[in-house]
């Protein structure tokens, strides 16, 4: 077959965000589109850094430990600083709340905007030296009414969020959004330098084959999730499920909102409240699954609806197909 002329009409992602403020007609166009321009910046700055980590010495540990005692990889804190900056210049945000940050930060007044951002600057960072998948996630907030900025603002259920969304730094660098009217992918075509629409209104599967859990924490499951796991490794008919567990919760995130299936990161004897931090890593994702169709649970309550009361509040993570997730609830509801 011939080659192709390139096309002419190519949707980039912010010239589907501003379509889509357009279509809904919303009050003051251009603020969120701004402040998602921001944030693109930041994914490509991110992309390029990991591309070159190996070349440029960003391997290794920075020195230092986060809030929720990890020890912080040179590109956390790098990826953390690209974004604190990029986010408090573009004039739209008024709290920052990031994983390397044990403090909210609250933007001074001749920067500040309507929104506040929660982050993952880097997720995935013990795949990093590997050359794994690796990826940021963030979800945005408005501000409430009258409020100058506050960690008020943050503290809220993740149901109230306006838009959310990861970057997968992967072998391509594939930014998946949703403002909350469906799902939509876009892969970075790096000669251009923009974020092309790929995967328009992505849609989970209601049913998946395949489960992603770390099970090298079997023996300190609680019984529901024993017994859900062994229902689906030992069927009374059918097929066994696959097992995918890449330990980068944007990489299995992302694996399971197109193919399908369960992706799990529970409580259980040792790790009391999960590992996953609610506010920047489970709320993101839930709303990611939920605007694709999926459920986020974990296992007795909707992840949306928690009420957060510390930024970096940990919680358990069930996510993915909407009849994957609901068997596993049921062996909540026995259990109850
Ligand atoms: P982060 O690298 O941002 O601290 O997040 C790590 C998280 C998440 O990416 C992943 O789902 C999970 O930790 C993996 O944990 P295990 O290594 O315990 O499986
Ligand atoms: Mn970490
Ligand atoms: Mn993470
Ligand atoms: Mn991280």
């Amino acid at each position: 077959t011939e080659e192709q002329p390139p096309k002419t009409d190519i949707v980039t992602l912010t010239r589907d965000v501003l379509s889509e403020q357009f279509r809904l007609g919303t009050a003051v166009v251009g603020d969120l589109t701004l402040l998602l321009t921001a944030i693109q910046v930041t994914s490509k700055f991110i992309a390029t850094n990991v591309r070159k980590a190996r070349l440029i010495n960003l391997i290794g540990l920075a020195g230092e430990s986060n809030a929720s005692g990890e020890e912080q990889k040179k590109l956390d804190v790098l990826s953390n600083d690209i974004m604190v900056n990029a986010l408090r210049a573009s004039g739209k945000t008024a709290v920052l709340v990031s994983e390397e940050l044990e403090n909210a930060i609250i933007v001074e007044d001749r920067l500040r905007g309507k929104y506040c951002v929660v982050f993952d600057p880097l997720d995935g960072s013990s795949n990093i030296d590997a050359g794994v998948n690796i990826g940021t996630i963030f979800g945005i907030y408005r501000i409430q009414p009258g409020s100058k900025g506050a960690i008020s603002d943050v503290l809220r259920p993740g149901s109230e969020m306006v838009a959310a969304g990861y970057t997968m730094y992967g072998s391509s660098a594939n930014l998946v959004l949703t403002t909350g009217h469906g799902v939509n992918g876009y892969t970075l075509d790096t000669s251009l330098g923009e974020f092309i629409l790929t995967h328009p209104n992505i849609k989970i599967p209601s049913r998946g084959k395949i489960y992603s859990f770390n099970e090298g924490n079997s023996m300190y499951f609680n019984t529901p999730v024993t017994r859900y796991l062994e229902s689906i490794k030992f069927p009374k008919n059918g097929k066994p499920y696959s097992a995918r567990y890449i330990g980068s919760m944007v990489a299995d995130v992302h694996r399971t909102l197109l193919y399908g299936g369960i992706f799990g990161y529970p409580e259980d004897k040792k790790s009391k409240n999960g590992k996953l931090r609610l506010l920047y890593e489970a709320f993101p994702m839930a709303f990611l699954v939920e605007q694709a169709g999926g459920i986020a649970t974990t296992g007795t309550e909707r992840i949306l609806d928690i009420v957060p009361n510390d930024i970096h509040q940990r919680t358990s993570v069930f996510l993915g197909s909407k009849d994957d997730v609901q068997d596993l609830i049921r062996f909540y509801e026995e259990e109850a």
